[in-house]
């Protein structure tokens, strides 16, 4: 019998999607955070034993978004106010996953495994014109190609790990700011481990 061992060397969590009405998965959650952030939580960590294996070259990298800027962290990871916001609630999920980064790091890069979280730039893509009509017509032809918008994924895929900073948010192939001066969100990553406890008691772990 042959053994086949299998390992992961770079895991992408590119999987998201702005969604500006409430829809409820056939789990109950909230769609905008069941893709963005549950999908993310849960590829990440159950793929953790394989990604260690590839260590010390093992690397994560989620695609988070500058639309992250607007918002703090907050533990409200359902939108529970009554009047739904999509982008209020996308902006939420995309702060987590800055945040989740610093916290893997926090946890795992001890194990030789890189994490880093990216915003691709504003680019022409599907997701952008469903969910963003108005916006993707209004730049039409001045967004970025989707190969453009991939560009520092690849880069942080390919890059010698000792060039890199694990837990830091990335864009155009370069470190960039977490928080924006003035915005008063840095403080809110304090909140990334009851968010956490509330991740892994949504899904029973
Ligand atoms: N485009 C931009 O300007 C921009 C800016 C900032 C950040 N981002 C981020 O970049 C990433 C890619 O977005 P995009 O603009 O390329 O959007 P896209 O064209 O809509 O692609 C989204 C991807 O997510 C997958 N996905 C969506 N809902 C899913 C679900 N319920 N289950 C499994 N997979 C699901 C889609 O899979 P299917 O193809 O199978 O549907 C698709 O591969 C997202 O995380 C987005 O937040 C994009």
């Amino acid at each position: 019998m042959i053994e086949v061992e299998i390992s992961i060397a770079t895991l992408v969590n590119n999987a998201g999607l702005l969604e500006n009405n409430r829809v409820t998965t056939s789990e109950g959650f909230e769609l905008n955070f069941a893709v963005n952030v549950l999908g993310t939580y849960t590829m990440t960590e159950s793929l953790l034993p394989l990604l260690e294996k590839a260590a010390p070259d093992a690397r994560v990298i989620t695609v988070s978004s500058g639309g992250m800027y607007t918002a703090p962290l907050t533990t409200d990871l359902q939108f529970s106010d009554a009047k739904f916001n999509g982008v209020e609630q996308y902006a939420r999920n995309k702060r987590i996953q800055v945040a989740l980064t610093e916290k893997w790091t926090e946890m795992y890069e001890n194990k030789g495994i890189g994490f880093y979280a990216m915003h691709p730039g504003w680019a022409e893509t599907p997701g952008v014109s469903r969910a963003l009509p108005d916006f993707s017509k209004a730049l039409s032809g001045k967004l970025r190609t989707s190969e453009e918008g991939a560009d520092t994924v690849v880069w942080l895929a390919l890059q010698p790990k000792e060039k890199l900073v694990s837990g830091a948010f990335y864009f155009d192939r370069a470190e960039a700011p977490k928080h924006l001066m003035f915005a008063a969100t840095s403080g809110s990553h304090a909140l990334i481990s009851s968010v956490i406890d509330n991740l892994r008691s949504l899904l029973s772990v």
